[in-house]
């Protein structure tokens, strides 16, 4: 253990970890997909560390702007204007679908749905909030409730007025259907609960477009249609969660926009400023944006819209652009999913493969037939998901497990040598599933 390493293990608390079950290792470079240990390890980065490094690591261009702006003013309050937040502000708006014109500036995901949270209650005069089981909105108070996942449960009782509701998983159908023939139920089902929590009651539905963390549930083509639809009729807003799926991790520049859905509020973090320095945004509607016009907005933060964060932004925003990463993400995305099919029908571990863009689950099973899992999706798993990150890190490959899942994301700069390069590793080290069966 390296001296940095022990100073962590003896004065650092690890986020998520049983303390003495963490590994320690001192990373102390990175470049474009790579990163490396203080050894001089290398490690393709197939996850985008917390599919937050869109753009790859240490970019000429961010850390350039960082150093400007660092230069002419690292700091100034919230009420004065500033060149860096104006302009983010200004992208931003540039690129969301529909009105979505006005920004709030946070430090991150949780922040930003703690937010809209508040904005939803605010505008609508309603107090309830419908979220999904198997979503994840980060680990503040307001989010972790609207989390179903099991790391709410630790957190709770949580904020009052929280509903929650099931996901479009195909793969195991809570309803026991199968698409196309199932009336999409998982959708109809939102609009029962609606109907029995008093619709007049609720402000707002968050929905990650593309579930996430859980598992990378890819919805069918109707569903978010619907979803808007539901909301309309009942004067709910939509919130969609873009804080993994938006800045061009599906191929589209945001999650909604594969379905040219445009929802009432966005929330987004990680890929805006990619990480280089945290900041997360609440975008919300014209409509909602000039109500506040002459009313109170009850939302606050010393940090919003820091000057070096809204920086990064500017220039991680423009980077997107100019080396077209959207595009590569659509175009190797489509390399992914034909390789995943490969490694589906190759493994007998692996009961299901989903992905859009650069944004990929394997989910490992038992048995195909009883889609029991690999690993439990409630609790950490020492056992073979843990081999199978080790025979990885072993090849160079960092690729995030959870549970039962394998994560494919990497950087949206990722060329097709360093893809293919990352699938042979997955393709290898899925035999120790295998075996495990
Ligand atoms: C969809 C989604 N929302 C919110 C969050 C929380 O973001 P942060 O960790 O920046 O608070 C995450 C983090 O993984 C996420 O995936």
């Amino acid at each position: 253990m390296s001296d940095i390493s022990a100073l962590e293990r003896r004065h650092v608390l690890r986020s998520w970890a049983v303390q003495n079950k963490n590994s320690y290792e001192e990373i102390v470079g990175g470049e474009g997909c790579w990163f490396w240990n203080k050894a001089g390890k290398k490690y393709l980065d197939f996850s985008s560390q917390l599919v937050n490094t869109n753009i790859g690591h240490q970019h000429p261009k961010v850390i350039a702007a960082i150093k400007e702006q660092a230069d002419k003013l690292c700091f100034i309050a919230p009420f004065y204007a500033s060149e860096p937040r104006a302009r983010l502000a200004e992208l931003i708006a540039r690129h969301t679908p529909g009105d979505l014109n006005k920004v709030l500036f946070t430090l991150g995901g949780a922040e930003s749905n703690d937010n809209a949270i508040k904005i939803a209650r605010q505008y609508t005069g309603r107090f309830k909030v419908m979220a999904r089981y198997r979503s994840y909105h980060g680990a503040t108070y307001g989010a972790i409730t609207l989390t179903g996942d099991p790391r709410r449960p630790p957190a709770e009782p949580g904020i009052p007025g929280v509903v929650r509701v099931f996901e479009p998983y195909c793969y195991r159908c809570t309803f026991g259907k199968a698409y196309p023939g199932c009336g999409l139920e998982c959708a109809e089902h939102v609009r029962e609960v609606m109907l029995y929590e008093d619709p007049k009651s609720i402000a707002a539905f968050f929905v990650e477009p593309v579930t996430g963390t859980n598992g990378v549930f890819v919805p069918p083509p109707e569903y978010l249609p619907r979803i808007r639809e539901i909301c309309n009729e009942f004067g709910v807003l939509l919130i969609a969660d873009e804080v993994m799926t938006g800045w061009g991790r599906t191929g589209q520049w945001f999650g909604v926009d594969n379905w040219k859905v445009v929802p009432d509020m966005m929330t987004m973090a990680k890929g805006l400023t990619q990480g280089y320095i945290p900041l997360g945004a609440v975008v919300v509607s014209d409509k909602i944006g000039q109500y506040f016009d002459d009313k109170m907005l009850w939302c606050g933060l010393t940090y919003s819209g820091h000057p070096l964060a809204c920086a990064t932004g500017v220039a991680t925003v423009q980077v997107y652009s100019e080396e077209k990463l959207i595009d590569n993400a659509a175009n190797l995305g489509e390399v992914l999913k034909q390789r995943l099919q490969q490694i589906k029908e190759q493994h007998p571990a692996v009961g299901d493969v989903r992905s859009i863009g650069l944004f990929a689950a394997i989910e490992l099973v038992k048995d195909r037939k009883t889609k029991e899992a690999l690993a439990p999706w409630n609790g950490p798993d020492p056992g073979v998901m843990g081999q199978i990150s080790g025979c990885l890190a072993g090849k160079g490959v960092y690729c995030y497990p959870r549970w039962n899942y394998l994560f494919i994301a990497p950087p949206l700069s990722i060329n097709a040598e360093e893809l293919e390069l990352g699938l042979n590793a997955v393709d290898e080290c899925l035999e120790l599933a295998d075996r495990a069966l």
